[in-house]
């Protein structure tokens, strides 16, 4: 790609760099959604939209959206997005890359005196890590009009509701329809890959052909918390040796499904609370969150099933109590739209860039999106292929490398998508 960029790299770096600083002093790089620290984030974002010129909002499911006006209302939106809530301890190019490359493309269109015939959004979606509250992709789950009220009444470990942090926030559970979209035209997301591929076959960009499915399935036992020096082995009820066993199981079902091909499958357990917590008490209780990954639905039932049978096996053995499985959340895999997906890779070869299809093992916001509108995204290389981790690194070139992609793009779909329109306007 030729040295003189449509954008400024430099630019589009720092306002990584800057989010990046608001963290969790002890736990780079920490901005867990609805904490104090996210909403510093998102006070410093909306001021850096302002700045661009783009008039910033935050819709009734949280999401902060900033917008530049189109020449032609009635054609809708183009949107580009991501999120910048980051998991405990993870990196500064997750989601942060994506929302700070649409800022950019917002300002490089500015900067060029180019105002395009849609609206362009950009948007932070609501909590797409897994939240306090058991659930991800909040803002693009409401988006989407798929953000229900079960959902709402989800509660954290500190007993608050979903629905009240999403006040907290600046959004609305009361109105929460009102934040289905219909105007929408087309979604582009740009991620950082967080796997190994691109970097491992030198490649500049991945365009994603699909989104692996999640579901995330609550697991609680119930022993009895005693006295670890004076309860004798045979009278234990001890709730972690349930657990542990089952957390084995679902490391084998996993290994097993994935060595059957040729679809894609993982499942991990993230998090294990062992209740009380003493090192001189039997476990009492153990809750455990399993997350499961698939392009076929029907691997997920089969290792549901086999877990369902195990867990309770593991619990008679330990002479604990399981409670029943509950399913946390549940997405299906999402298809990225195919137009788009060459509209992507014809930027991408035009500029001379090395480009491949690229399914995701990870979840995003555009597996949402998609249900309501064509939607598709941009993979850049990740160091090693490490994400999640504060070592997680993208270089300042190939971050610019796959936002110019989006913004030749953005400016090809306006054009193609005005003309589709004008063209049904004649039809009719
Ligand atoms: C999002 O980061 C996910 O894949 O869990
Ligand atoms: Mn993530
Ligand atoms: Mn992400």
């Amino acid at each position: 790609m030729s040295a003189a960029l449509p954008l400024d790299a430099d630019r589009l770096w720092g306002d990584i760099m800057a989010l990046a600083e608001i963290t969790e002093a002890e736990r780079p790089y920490t901005r867990r959604s609805f904490s104090p620290l996210f909403q510093k984030g998102r006070a410093w974002l909306a001021d850096r939209f302002a700045a661009s010129g783009l008039a910033a909002r935050i819709d009734p499911a949280g999401n902060l959206i900033g917008r530049a006006e189109g020449r032609a209302p009635s054609l809708g939106v183009i949107a580009v997005g991501s999120h910048s809530d980051t998991v405990p301890s993870g990196g500064r190019f997750d989601g942060i890359a994506g929302v700070a490359a649409g800022l950019e493309i917002a300002r490089a269109l500015r900067d060029a005196r180019l105002q395009l015939d849609h609206a362009l959004e950009i948007i932070d979606f609501l909590a797409e890590e897994p939240s306090d509250f058991g659930l991800s992709c909040i803002g693009s789950r409401g988006m989407a009009g798929v953000l229900e009220a079960n959902m709402l009444d989800m509660t954290d470990p500190r007993g608050g509701t979903l629905r009240d942090a999403l006040r907290r926030v600046g959004g609305d559970p009361d109105c929460i329809a009102a934040a289905r979209r219909h105007d929408i035209k087309a979604f582009l997301e740009l991620h950082i890959e967080q796997g190994i591929v691109l970097e491992s076959l030198s490649l500049d960009v991945g365009i994603v052909t699909s989104i692996a499915g999640i579901r995330r399935l609550e697991i609680v036992f119930e022993g009895a918390a005693d006295h670890a020096g004076t309860t004798p082995m045979d009278l234990r009820r001890d709730a972690l040796v349930a657990a542990a066993n089952t957390v084995v199981a679902v490391r084998h079902a996993a290994e097993r499904l994935a060595a059957e091909g040729p679809d894609y499958f993982v499942a991990t357990v993230g998090i294990l609370n062992v209740e009380p917590g003493g090192a001189n008490v039997v476990p009492g209780r153990c809750r455990l969150v399993i997350d499961v990954r698939t392009t076929n639905p029907a691997l997920t039932q089969k290792f549901v099933a086999e877990i369902d049978r195990d867990s309770k096996r593991h619990a008679e053995e330990a002479r604990v109590s399981r409670r029943a499985l509950v399913a946390l959340s549940d997405g299906p895999p999402a298809a990225c739209d195919p137009t788009l997906r060459t509209r992507l890779r014809e930027s991408a070869t035009e500029l001379g860039l090395r480009v491949t299809d690229i399914a995701s093992g990870a979840g995003h916001d555009a597996a949402f999106m998609s249900r309501i509108c064509p939607s598709a995204m941009v993979f850049v290389p990740s160091r090693h292929g490490r994400s999640h981790v504060p070592e997680e690194w993208t270089d300042r070139d190939q971050i610019a490398r796959g936002a110019v992609v989006m913004l030749q793009t953005v400016k090809s779909l306006d054009r193609s998508l005005s003309g589709d329109a004008r063209a049904d306007e004649g039809v009719r």
